[in-house]
C-alpha cells in the first residue's frame, strides 16, 4: 500500500520541494492550494497530472487553513498517513502589515489540524508543523539550539510559537504524533522573489544579461542560517518516520551576512564590489566601471528587526541522520544559475 499524503502550502517553495520528494518516494501526495484570480501552480506544474488519466499520484484540492470544515473534510475524505503543514504567511516584514491574516493563518490554521485530528480520531496521522527560527529572536547565543528559551520579535514569529506550543500541547494531551521543524533559513531557485536572497540573484542575473538595475536593500549587516530548501524537506520527512513525535532544529550551523550574501552573489558573474558609505547612504559599486550596483531603502528596513540566526542541527543529525548536500556557496551557485537561465 503506497503511504499517503496530505500538504497544505503546496504552491509554495518548500510545498513544490516536498511533494517532488515524496513522489519520488512512491507516495501519494494531496496538495491544499487556495483559490486565486490568476493562478500561481508555476512550481508545481512540473508534476501536476491529470485527474482523468490512469495512476494519478498527485491531486491538488482547493482550501484555506483557516476554514476548519475545509481542513476537517479533506482530512475525512483523504485519510492520509502524514500531514505536512506548510501553509503560512510566510514573509516576516509583510507580517507588520498584515499581523491579524498572519495569525489566523499561521497560529489557528495549525489548531485547525490539530482539532480536525484528534475530533476525528484518526491516531494513525503524523503531523508536521513548519515551525520556525524566527522563535527565537534576539537571543544572546552563538549557536542556537532546541533547549534555548523563545523571543520573537515580530508578528510572524509570534504567530508561529502558538503553533509550536499547540502542537506540544496536542502531542501531550491527546497523544497525538505531532512534530515541530525548527528550521533555519532555506532558499532555492524556486523561493519567493521577495525574499532577500532571491532578489539579490534575479538581480545578478538581470546584470547578466545587461539589465542595469540597482538593487535596493535594507538591513545588509543581519546575520542568517542559510540551507537548501531540498535538504531542509527531506528533514521534514524523516521527522515524521522517527520512532516519536519531537521536536527538532535544521540548520546549516555557519552564519553570514546579507552584505556578504550579495558579494558572493555578483562574484558568480565576476564583479567584486566595493562598499563605501553609512546607514542608509551606503552603496556598492564597481572599482573598474565606478557604475553604483547597490544602494540602501529605508522602505526595506523592519519596525523590529532579528539581527543574527546560526542553528545547531546536531540532535537532527544523531537522532535522524539528516545530512546536507548543500552549502552556501553551492546554493548560490545554483541560484545564480538558474535565475541566468529564467531571465531573458
Ligand atoms: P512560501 O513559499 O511563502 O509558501 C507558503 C504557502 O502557504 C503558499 O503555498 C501559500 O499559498 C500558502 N498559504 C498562505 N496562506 C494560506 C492559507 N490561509 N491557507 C492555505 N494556504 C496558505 O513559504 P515556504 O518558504 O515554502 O515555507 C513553508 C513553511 O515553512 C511556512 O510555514 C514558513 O513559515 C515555514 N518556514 C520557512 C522557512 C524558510 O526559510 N523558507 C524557515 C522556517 C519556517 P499561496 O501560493 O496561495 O500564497
Ligand atoms: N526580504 C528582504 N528584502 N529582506 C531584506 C532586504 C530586502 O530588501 N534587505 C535586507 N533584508 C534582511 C532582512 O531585514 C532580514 O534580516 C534578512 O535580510 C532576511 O530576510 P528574508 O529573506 O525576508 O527572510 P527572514 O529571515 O526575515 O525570514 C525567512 O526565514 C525565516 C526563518 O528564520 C522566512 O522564510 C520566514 O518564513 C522563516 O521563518
Amino acid at each position: 500500500m503506497k503511504k499517503v499524503a496530505l500538504i497544505s502550502g503546496i504552491t509554495g517553495q518548500d510545498g513544490a520541494y516536498l511533494a517532488k520528494f515524496l513522489l519520488k518516494k512512491n507516495y501519494i501526495v494531496h496538495g491544499i492550494k487556495r483559490r486565486s484570480s490568476t493562478i500561481n501552480t508555476d512550481r508545481i506544474d512540473d508534476i501536476y497530472e491529470d485527474r482523468h488519466s490512469n495512476k494519478v499520484n498527485f491531486f491538488l484540492h482547493y482550501g484555506d487553513v483557516t476554514d476548519y470544515s475545509n481542513i476537517f473534510n479533506l482530512i475525512k475524505n483523504i485519510n492520509p498517513n502524514e500531514i505536512y503543514n506548510l501553509a503560512a504567511q510566510s514573509h516576516v516584514k509583510v507580517s507588520f502589515d498584515t499581523p491579524i491574516y498572519t495569525s489566523n493563518t499561521n497560529a489557528l490554521g495549525t489548531l485547525n489540524f490539530l482539532e480536525a485530528i484528534k475530533t476525528l480520531n484518526l491516531k494513525k496521522i503524523k503531523f508536521y508543523q513548519a515551525s520556525t527560527s524566527e522563535m527565537f529572536g534576539n537571543i544572546k547565543k552563538k549557536s542556537i539550539s532546541e533547549k534555548d528559551k523563545f523571543n520573537p520579535v515580530s508578528p510572524y514569529g509570534t504567530s508561529k510559537l502558538y503553533s509550536y506550543w499547540i502542537v506540544k500541547n496536542y502531542r501531550e494531551s491527546y497523544n497525538i504524533f505531532a512534530s515541530n521543524g525548527i528550521l533555519f533559513n532555506h532558499e532555492s531557485p524556486l523561493r519567493g522573489e521577495t525574499f532577500v536572497s532571491r532578489k539579490i540573484t534575479m538581480n545578478v542575473a538581470k546584470r547578466y544579461h545587461g539589465y542595469k538595475e540597482i538593487l535596493y536593500l535594507g538591513n545588509i549587516y543581519s546575520k542568517r542560517d542559510w540551507g537548501h530548501a531540498a535538504d531542509y524537506v527531506e528533514g521534514m520527512w524523516k521527522m515524521l518516520q522517527y520512532k516519536k513525535s519531537d521536536d527538532f532544529i535544521l540548520a546549516s550551523n555557519s552564519t553570514t551576512t546579507v552584505k556578504e550574501f550579495v558579494n558572493k552573489a555578483f562574484s558568480k558573474i565576476g564583479i567584486n564590489l566595493t562598499w563605501k558609505g553609512k546607514g542608509i547612504k551606503e552603496i556598492a559599486f564597481d572599482k573598474k566601471t565606478k557604475e553604483i550596483y547597490v544602494r540602501i531603502d529605508k522602505n526595506y528596513f523592519r519596525p523590529n528587526e532579528l539581527n543574527y540566526l546560526k542553528g545547531n542541527a546536531s540532535k537532527a543529525k544523531k537522532l535522524l541522520k539528516w545530512k546536507q548536500r548543500y552549502n552556501l556557496d553551492k546554493l548560490i551557485d545554483e541560484m545564480v544559475s538558474k535565475d541566468i537561465e529564467k531571465t531573458i
